[in-house]
């Protein structure tokens, strides 16, 4: 194993679903046996649009429950919540001051919100809070303090991470070696997984398939996949079909390669292969649901996985703080 770090947040935003767990959950499972990973529930950022206590508590121990019982050993990687590392705070504070307001201006989340007021008619600004405006920077917060290496997420990230790195420089640049420059790592393969109407699997599409409803929800929402209006004996394009593109990532090689050639030939039914994605799908989740079941009946436990995954967290930020502080001459 090597010793570089390899770090990423989880917005606990919404209840996870299956594009989450091939574009994220899994690659950095993969990730967690080659790296020291550090994998953390980012509520704090969360805290920008969820504004419902109870809702963010219940979305912070749904993220924790849902990656315990998909397979993450909290012995093997530092499992943490945002919020129970101060540092991240003050670290934040620290970087502002040298982040180019002109480069929080270029965040996509920002800008995007930005043209939507424009293109309503609205003033700007409009309902944005600073928080979102902030985003990057407690984002870049969370990566520099643990002085990661890889950064593990999904497309929609990247400008992030450049973002951290390039204010990282700016600190480096002034004070000296203090910051390391991470790195984001993204799965090319597995970007975009389609969700039930062809368009990229999200939460704001409400598109999803979750990983842990009742299996009948999971058939339904299997059932509801958009497909083209061929009859079972036609030829079919495995390529451009919603079904296939989610099938391949579940179903073993061998019946992946079969699938395909029963595609081309024709004589395989939509609801056949959307009767056997379903099938796949509850091979590959129905145990982790158990699981999952019975950790989100226990909050109690979960915050003491939590806590305790905070506490060796600490142990390299607050030694990692005390360089910061010196470097910028308050300590
Ligand atoms: N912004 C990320 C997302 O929405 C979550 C996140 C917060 C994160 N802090 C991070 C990801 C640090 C990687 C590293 O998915």
């Amino acid at each position: 194993m090597s010793n570089k770090i390899a770090l990423t947040g989880i917005k606990p935003s919404g209840t996870p679903h299956i594009g989450n767990y091939l574009g994220m959950i899994r690659p950095a499972l993969e990730l967690a046996k080659k790296y020291q990973a550090l994998y953390f529930i980012a509520d704090y950022h969360a805290l920008t649009t969820v504004k419902d206590a109870d809702a963010l508590k219940r979305l912070t121990y749904d993220v924790a429950a849902t990656w315990l019982a998909l397979g993450l050993d909290p012995e093997e990687v530092v499992f943490y919540r945002q919020s129970d590392i101060p540092e991240v705070m003050e670290l934040t504070w620290i970087l502002s001051c040298f982040t180019a307001k002109g480069l929080l201006n270029r965040a996509h989340a920002y800008k995007a919100a930005v043209d939507d007021n424009v293109a309503l008619g609205l003033s700007p600004d409009e309902g944005i809070n600073s928080g979102l405006f902030f985003y990057p920077t407690l984002m870049a917060a969370d990566i520099l303090l643990f002085d990661t290496n890889f950064v593990p997420v999904g497309l929609d990230q990247k400008q992030h991470i450049e973002m951290a790195r390039d204010i990282a420089q700016s600190i480096n640049s002034n004070y000296g070696d203090v910051l390391t420059l991470p790195e984001a790592a993204i799965r090319e393969e597995v970007m975009t997984i389609p969700g039930l109407d062809g368009r990229k699997m999200s939460k704001s599409y409400n598109n999803v398939i979750p990983l842990f409803a009742p299996s009948d929800n999971i058939r339904k929402s299997v059932m509801r996949i958009v497909t083209d209006s061929k009859r079972p004996e036609d030829p079919k394009d495995p390529d451009t079909d919603n079904v296939f593109a989610i099938y391949k990532y579940f179903a073993d090689q061998e019946d992946v390669e079969k699938v395909r050639q029963q595609y081309l030939q024709g004589g395989l039914a939509y609801s056949q292969i959307k009767t056997e994605l379903y099938e796949c799908l509850e091979m590959n989740f129905s145990e982790a649901r158990e699981k999952y079941t019975e950790l989100m009946q226990d909050w109690g436990y979960l915050d003491q996985v939590l806590l305790k995954g905070a506490e060796k967290a600490r142990k390299s930020s607050v030694p990692k703080m005390e360089k910061i502080r010196k470097a910028i001459g308050i300590d």
